[in-house]
């Protein structure tokens, strides 16, 4: 294990004014995006899109520190037969990688999942390395129980996923990639927000201990965590501001000022909502890590609808994800303006 290479790394993924691009949909989850737009489920399909997105200069350029890859993608070659690596690569961002294969239900826990994948991960990071990953991503699911069910999240599941995330983090570090540790509490539901800083808290306070006790090093890590937030279909749900503040409260509770970076998943929120939230953070606190993105949807859902799998689109497909990740990044630094 490199400790010097690892935290290079993961100061690099956490750049000023930069954050992660997560392009790691699994092939369902990518087609159920691309039946927004009416295109078909093809690996020329995903290969298209992606591609577009890695040829994007600006973004990838000033905004991109990183990208999430899913296995097909860190296998594919655009058009011109440039590995979708290199093309990584050549805007001078790092290429990362999916490892779990999801979440399943957890037996004996209804409505409760635990994330696998696991089993042969060290073959499949010492693999991705060649491949020429650098960094790796690993999401556990944390449902909150609604309508005043306050036994879920169990500790059972808490614990079997943040062991199992920590059991991920130790593996990466001994193959010289850093961890994305991603404990995402779901923001579906109608919960409130104080609801869900409990649950994140406990979430988070049980993460960092279990890396504690499997070894693993905090200065080669990045946090992903969920913003501390209102569920989706809350009545009176949390400003801004209340956002803001509570995450970086929790947050200030839970994760040791030795973590490098803390880059935030959007989890549903609207594009808008995504950047507000980040640069309240930055704008109003001054904290002991940077904080950015690693947004999926709220990074492509503007470009996908632009492009709408058309080639005559690639431009204005391209200009829309320019422009969020310039909002994206401005955010980063506290210096996005509506
Ligand atoms: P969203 O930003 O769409 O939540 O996706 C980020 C991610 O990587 C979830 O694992």
């Amino acid at each position: 294990m490199d400790l010097d290479q690892l935290n290079e790394t993961a100061c690099a993924m956490v750049a000023p004014g930069k954050g992660i691009l997560a392009a790691d949909e699994s092939t369902g989850t990518i087609g159920k995006r691309f039946a927004s737009i009416g295109l078909e489920n093809t690996p020329d399909n995903r290969r298209d899109w992606r591609e577009m997105l890695f040829r994007t200069e600006m973004a990838m350029n000033e905004h991109v520190s990183g990208v999430i890859l899913y296995d097909e993608t860190i296998r594919q070659s655009a058009r011109d037969g440039t590995t979708l690596v290199q093309l990584i690569r050549n805007a001078g961002a790092i290429p990362g990688i999916k490892v779990d294969t999801g979440a399943k239900a957890l037996a004996g826990a209804e409505g409760e999942t635990v994330t696998e994948g696991l089993d042969g991960l060290r073959d499949r990071l010492a693999d991705y390395y060649e491949l020429g990953a650098r960094f790796a991503k690993w999401r556990a699911v944390i449902n909150i129980g609604q309508n005043g069910d306050d036994s879920v999240p169990s500790q059972y599941c808490i614990n079997v996923n943040m062991h199992a995330l920590a059991r991920y983090a130790a593996l990466c570090q001994e193959a010289n990639i850093v961890p994305i540790v991603e404990p995402e509490v779901i923001m579906d539901g109608n919960h409130s927000i104080e609801r869900c800083y409990e649950v994140t808290e406990f979430a988070l306070k049980t993460l960092y201990r279990e890396l504690f006790d499997q070894g693993v090093v905090l200065e080669g890590t990045v946090l992903k965590p969920n913003m501390v937030i209102s569920g989706t279909t809350a009545d009176d749900r949390a400003g801004i501001e209340e956002v803001a503040d509570m995450t970086v409260q929790c947050l200030a509770n839970c994760v040791p000022a030795a973590v490098p970076g803390i880059a935030f998943l959007s989890g549903g929120q609207s594009d808008e909502e995504a950047t507000a939230h980040l640069n309240a953070m930055n704008a109003s606190y001054d904290l002991p890590w940077p904080l950015t993105f690693s947004y999926g949807r709220a990074l492509q859902a503007a470009p996908l609808k632009a492009w709408a799998g058309k080639p005559e689109n690639v431009a204005a497909g391209q200009a829309a994800f320019n422009h969020r990740a310039r909002m994206n990044g401005l955010a980063s630094l506290g210096e996005w303006d509506a």
